[in-house]
Parts: C-alpha cells; sequence; structure tokens
C-alpha cells in the first residue's frame, strides 16, 4: 500500500481557535490512517496573504520564477497527494489569509495555465467552521456557493481529481442566528456536560466529513 502524503492547511490567527482544534483532530485522524502528515499554519509560519508584485503572474511567462517563500510553499502543495484546507466561514467565504494564500501560491503556470496541470490527480477537502446553527436555512446555500468557488472556480480549474466542502455549522458554542429584522440573535452556551457532549458531537461530524472523502 503506498503511503497517502497529506498537507493539512489551517487558516486562524488564534491558536487556540476552534478551527486549530479542527485541524488537529484531521491530521491525528490521518496519521492514524498511515497518513504522512505536513501541517502548515499559515498564521504561525507568518504567511503574508497580501499580494506582491513578485508574485503577481506575469501573463507572458509562466514559467516566472515567484518568491522563495511561494515557490517553498508550492513544494509543499506538489509533495502531497490530499489537501485539507480548514478555516472558520468569514462571509459565506474564506478568511482573508486563506484567500491570499490562494492567490499568491496556487499561481499561474503552478496551479493552472498548462494543458498538463501539474496538481492533476490530487484531492482536496476544504472544511469550513460557520458560526450559523445547523437549523438556520442560510447554510444550504452557503455550502453551494463555497462548493462553487473553492471546487468549481479553484481546484476542478486546477485540475484536482477530486474537490469538495465539508460546511461545519455550529462552531460557536452561543448559537447565533438572525431574527425577522435582521438582528443577530446570540443564544446562551450550554454549560458543563451538554456543552462537552455537543463538542463531541461537532467534532464527530468532523471526522465522518474526513473519513467519507479520504475513503
Ligand atoms: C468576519 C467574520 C465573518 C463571518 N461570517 C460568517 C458567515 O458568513 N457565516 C457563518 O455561518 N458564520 C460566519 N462567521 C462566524 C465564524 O464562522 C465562526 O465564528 C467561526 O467558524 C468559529 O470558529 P473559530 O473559533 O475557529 O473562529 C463569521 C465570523 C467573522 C469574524
Amino acid at each position: 500500500m503506498t503511503t497517502t502524503r497529506t498537507l493539512v492547511v489551517v487558516s486562524h490567527h488564534r491558536p487556540d481557535s476552534r478551527t486549530a482544534h479542527v485541524a488537529e483532530l484531521v491530521a491525528e485522524r490521518l496519521r492514524a490512517a498511515e497518513h504522512e502528515i505536513d501541517v502548515l499554519d499559515l498564521r504561525s509560519e507568518g504567511f503574508d496573504p497580501r499580494m506582491t508584485l513578485e508574485d503577481e503572474p506575469d501573463w507572458t511567462d509562466r514559467d516566472k520564477a515567484y518568491s522563495v517563500q511561494v515557490q517553498q510553499h508550492m513544494e509543499r502543495i506538489l509533495a502531497a497527494d490530499l489537501l485539507v484546507v480548514v478555516f472558520p466561514i468569514y462571509w459565506q467565504s474564506t478568511p482573508a489569509l486563506l484567500k491570499g494564500w490562494i492567490d499568491r501560491v496556487w499561481n499561474y503556470g503552478f496551479a493552472y495555465g498548462r494543458s498538463d496541470p501539474r496538481l492533476a490527480g490530487k484531492r482536496v477537502l476544504w472544511v469550513g467552521l460557520a458560526g450559523a446553527t445547523a437549523e438556520d436555512p442560510i447554510v444550504a446555500p452557503m455550502a453551494d456557493l463555497l462548493e462553487a468557488q473553492l471546487s468549481e472556480g479553484i481546484a476542478y480549474y486546477c485540475g484536482f481529481a477530486k474537490s469538495a466542502v465539508a460546511v461545519l455549522p455550529d462552531a460557536e458554542d452561543q448559537p447565533q442566528s438572525v431574527d425577522e429584522l435582521g438582528n443577530l440573535v446570540v443564544g446562551e452556551a450550554p454549560a458543563g456536560e451538554e456543552l462537552a457532549s455537543q463538542h463531541r458531537a461537532f467534532d464527530r461530524r468532523v471526522l465522518a466529513a474526513v473519513d467519507e472523502f479520504a475513503a
């Protein structure tokens, strides 16, 4: 059996975030399934999401040498068979940190723009944590939007063989919803065993999504 090499990308500014916890859970699960894991924590590794002149594509040169930092990130993507990208959903999209990583690293001539795409055959699972509750009717259209952006607009455009988005609602302890007047309603967080049980249920959903995709 060949070992699957997996790059777990985590996009969050806080190491104690739920997002960081989910990334750890994913890495542990896949390590236990014999994957070789590389964890790329964009914030703690100091990735700057702002586009630079050096990393701006030159449409006349798909072999342009991008910055050293970007080339190092490209190498880590190339080394992986599977990517799992973990992020909090911001405005029904990715946080700027992750968007900037895609903009700078998934660059012309590397990720797209060739008839023989370098990322061809790889798989990517996008794991988005949502503050919305599971009952919120916004969740389904939000998942569709993310699927269109991340799977259709990016992964398949770059030649990936398989891409899926797992939206995880209830990422906040205090349930959030929007009332008929448009106000954000923030409920009470449960306490004690009820909260612990909610966290366990959340973690089970994370693992189910990873198991289903990676199988
Ligand atoms: C700028 C911003 C935008 C957000 N937009 C959304 C959104 O569109 N939909 C949603 O369900 N939650 C949204 N949230 C809530 C986050 O998804 C939620 O706080 C996060 O997933 C919790 O995980 P964390 O503790 O790792 O940050 C937003 C939060 C922030 C700060």
